[in-house]
């Protein structure tokens, strides 16, 4: 028998920009009329509308956590101007999640911004974190008496990779310069955000919160075990699932560690330069392991490794996300078994993790590639907007319930 401590957060988590609908003053609305994305965002899931629908469900499915973003576009669509009944509607938000006895993790930035925002260069401005932080305060403001966890980014390496570096997402800038400057407003613009919500639940006498990032990771593995491929594969842990919470640790400014975990990456590293020991993977798909319907491989084992390798900072870890998407709904089952197990002996370990949200409750979203990838526990019928509990959902749920899992 599997066992979780009693006081374990289970539940899933979403992004305000793939589930909500209608996000027109977001850069990524404009982004897709503007190159005429295949399948645009439009209403999404109707998220927006039918929140309180999804947290019955959620809480039917005995979750007593949610992780979920604040769309910075809804609450100052222009510069300087905030919206009362943005930040209204995000507070019945967080209340109906408190209703249900469901525990809000809210994010402040899940990939996208306002236009104004972009239009000015966005963290590719030397003002960004200053800009950020007036968003900031107004929502936190506005809910911190109802919310203790805080997740500033979400997964600012991945986000500079698709935006600055492959240039697959807006701005679609190519330029490793630009990247780097992304990279450094970033991490001011968390450590600022960190102090200043420290600074407001002082100032209001609350419980001190819980504030990190949620940190995207992935388990690096040679494909053909030589020494350059280990090398490399050492380097990339070190480098890419490491050294960005390394900085932020070192500024004091997490209070967990928010851990996203998908996949693994199997290194083939072709040279000894930087292409080859920090770029090159395996394009043979000779793996042996099944993947996930975008084709990532399946390799539970590498959280466990993770979580252990992550023990070092001797804070408490929460995963923010891991899930599939997958047309085949027991893999899916079988890969949150697969986790839990491996969440569970690093636990025994002695890595203190505080609780685990599945990516994601509904099917949503999934940036450029569409609606086809279905992460969700929840089906969504995109016709009718009609939800159906997935059986995966149904085995989760027991696990939530007893914390055990059998
Ligand atoms: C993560 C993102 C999330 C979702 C999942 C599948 O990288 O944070 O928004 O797209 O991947």
């Amino acid at each position: 028998m599997i066992e979780f401590p009693k006081d374990f957060f289970w539940g899933a988590a979403t992004s305000a920009y793939q589930v909500e609908g209608n996000n027109t003053n977001s850069d990524w609305w404009e982004w897709e009329s503007r190159v005429g994305l295949k399948q645009r965002c439009g209403q999404a899931c109707r998220h927006y509308e039918l929140y309180e629908h999804d947290f019955d469900l959620a809480r039917a499915l005995n979750h007593n956590a949610h992780r979920l973003s604040v769309e910075w576009s809804r609450i100052e669509p222009q510069q300087g101007q905030f919206s009362t009944d943005e930040l209204q509607h995000y507070r019945n938000v967080i209340l109906a999640l408190k209703e249900r006895g469901l525990e809000p993790v809210v994010t402040l930035h899940h990939f996208t911004n306002p236009v104004w925002f972009a239009k000015l260069g966005g963290f590719g401005n030397k003002k960004a974190a200053g800009y950020f932080l007036a968003f900031v305060e107004k929502v936190v403001s506005a809910l911190c008496d109802k919310v203790r966890f805080w997740v500033t980014l979400n997964e600012p390496m991945v986000y500079i990779y698709h935006a600055y570096i492959l240039g697959v997402w807006p701005p679609q800038e190519k330029s490793l310069f630009k990247a780097k400057a992304v990279a450094d407003n970033l991490i001011l613009a968390h450590t600022r955000a960190y102090q200043l919500i420290h600074g407001i639940y002082k100032k209001r006498n609350l419980p001190s919160p819980m504030v990190s990032i949620a940190k995207n990771t992935q388990a690096f593995k040679p494909c053909i075990v030589n020494v350059r491929n280990k090398f490399a594969a050492y380097l990339r842990h070190w480098l890419f699932n490491l050294e960005f919470l390394k900085k932020l640790i070192r500024g004091n400014s997490l209070d967990f560690i928010g851990v996203n975990y998908y996949s693994r990456s199997l290194v083939e590293a072709r040279s000894w330069g930087i292409r080859g020991l920090l770029l090159d993977v395996c394009e043979n798909n000779h793996s042996p392991l099944k993947k996930n319907s975008l084709g990532w491989d399946v390799y539970p084992q590498g959280l466990h490794e993770l979580l252990r390798s992550l023990g070092r900072f001797k804070l408490p870890i929460f995963i923010l996300e891991n899930g599939i998407c997958t047309d085949d709904d027991m893999f899916r089952w079988n890969f949150i078994y697969q986790h839990l197990a491996c969440v569970n002996l690093a636990m025994r370990e002695g890595v203190k993790v505080m609780g685990y949200l599945y990516w994601s409750l509904i099917d949503n979203f999934e940036w450029d590639k569409g609606f086809a990838p279905r992460f969700g526990l929840i089906d969504v019928d995109y016709n009718t907007y009609k939800r159906t509990i997935r059986e995966s959902a149904l085995k989760f749920s027991e696990v939530c319930k007893t914390g055990v899992l059998n």
